[in-house]
């Protein structure tokens, strides 16, 4: 099935009081447990990248397949890439299909984190994409050249306002929660209570691995409607080549990762059954909006005003390039007609509706049209939408 909606579902789990799984995933063999686990369970899932695991272009080699496996889920499921700063590259994942994007300048000053954060929730919002922001630092995932990792705590005094002026969609709250395995400090369910009252929109826990069930549950109850898990999915794998290894010692690659994506199953099964999301999958797929590409296409006749000018070809790449640059465009082919000479066919993929909407009406766009108009007395036709999936 298409993506859902991570708003949407987002807000479903935080109306109906659970959480929906949100686990970080290294590589096919995680993703696929994760999977099995969602399918297994009938749960709403997230399918999360976290940016400062992969080199960029390993992120960029992997998100193809994760679109792949996600729309051959019959439970639905989001992609989300998690802890970004760098906005060129949120703006590349976004324009590759991801549908949620967390920006994590959680160690800048309150301004800055603000400033910096709603520029990029601008720009996601006109491709579709929903957007978790951070206040306070959950240490333990820093991003590169960004302040230190200590950890700060959310400050519920301010929560009202960094949401106003961001415009995030989800919070990322910092309550005493640590990503990995440094565990030890209490979460502050006080404070989380203070910040759930600040503010009406769910709420995220970083750090889901080893706390108890307790803490799940009031997390749970008092606005989180997301927890990201990582460092258990982990575990789970470690656990299971070192079986493999201590049943052979002689194992090859094959036999040392034997089991594991069984292994990430039950954790991962463990998990959505603690955060209440199993058989929650048929409300969100009939409450929830899919997302799916959407095409335009435009044809474009070279008229005769155009003999004696330099050829069109060079024209058409550089409109190509520009159009492809404009946010939430998944890809540009254009194609000369075999039968009518000086004829062509633009077909533009957009991520979404959305992104349909503002890619239609944006400088850049207006820009290469009149381009091409002027130069070549081209008849641009009105663009006409084909829904896929
Ligand atoms: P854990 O590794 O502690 O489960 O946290 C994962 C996480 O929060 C990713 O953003």
């Amino acid at each position: 099935m298409p993506l859902m909606d991570l708003n949407d579902m987002l807000k479903h789990a935080y109306r109906h009081r659970y959480a929906v799984g949100s686990f970080g995933i290294d590589d096919t063999l995680f993703m696929a447990g994760v999977l099995q686990a969602a399918e297994e369970t009938r749960a709403p899932v997230v399918l999360n990248l976290i940016a400062t695991h992969f080199a960029e272009d390993e992120l960029e080699s992997f998100i193809p397949l994760v679109m792949q496996a996600a729309h051959t889920a019959t439970v639905p499921v989001a992609i989300n890439v998690d802890h970004l700063s760098d906005g060129a590259l949120a703006q590349r994942v976004m324009s590759m299909g991801c549908n949620g994007i967390m920006i994590d300048h959680s160690s800048l000053r309150f301004s800055e984190n603000v400033g910096r954060t709603a520029e990029c929730v601008k720009l996601a919002h006109q491709c579709g994409v929903t957007v978790e922001g951070e206040l306070g630092h959950v240490p333990g995932e820093p991003v590169d050249g960004e302040g230190g990792d200590e950890q700060i705590l959310t400050s519920a005094g301010e929560v009202k306002a960094y949401v106003e002026r961001t415009g995030i969609d989800c919070l990322a709250v910092s309550v005493g929660n640590v990503h990995g395995h440094a565990k030890g400090s209490k979460m502050d369910l006080a404070r989380l209570v203070r910040i759930h009252q600040a503010v009406d929109i769910p709420l995220v826990l970083h750090g889901g691995t080893g706390l108890t069930l307790e803490q799940y549950r009031k997390a749970i109850d008092n606005g989180v409607a997301k927890i990201n898990y990582y460092t258990g999915l982990a575990d789970a794998i470690s656990k299971r080549i070192k079986a493999n290894l201590a049943a052979d010692h002689r194992a090859v690659y094959r036999d040392l990762m034997h089991g594991v994506t069984e292994n990430v199953r039950a954790e991962a099964v463990r998990c959505i059954k603690s955060w209440r999301s199993d058989g929650r999958a048929a409300e969100v797929s009939a409450q929830c909006r899919a997302v799916g590409e959407v095409e335009y296409v435009a044809t474009l006749a070279v008229g005769n005003t155009a003999s004696g000018k330099p050829g069109i070809e060079p024209v058409l790449q550089e409109a190509q390039r520009s159009l492809a640059s404009i946010p939430g465009v998944a890809r540009v082919s254009i194609g000369a007609s075999r039968t009518h000479a000086g004829r062509y066919c633009v077909i533009v993929t957009l991520v979404n509706e959305t992104a349909a909407r503002h890619f239609l009406e944006s400088q850049r766009h207006r820009q290469v049209t009149s381009k091409l108009a002027l130069s070549y007395a081209t008849d641009w036709s009105d663009g006409l939408y084909v829904e896929m999936d």
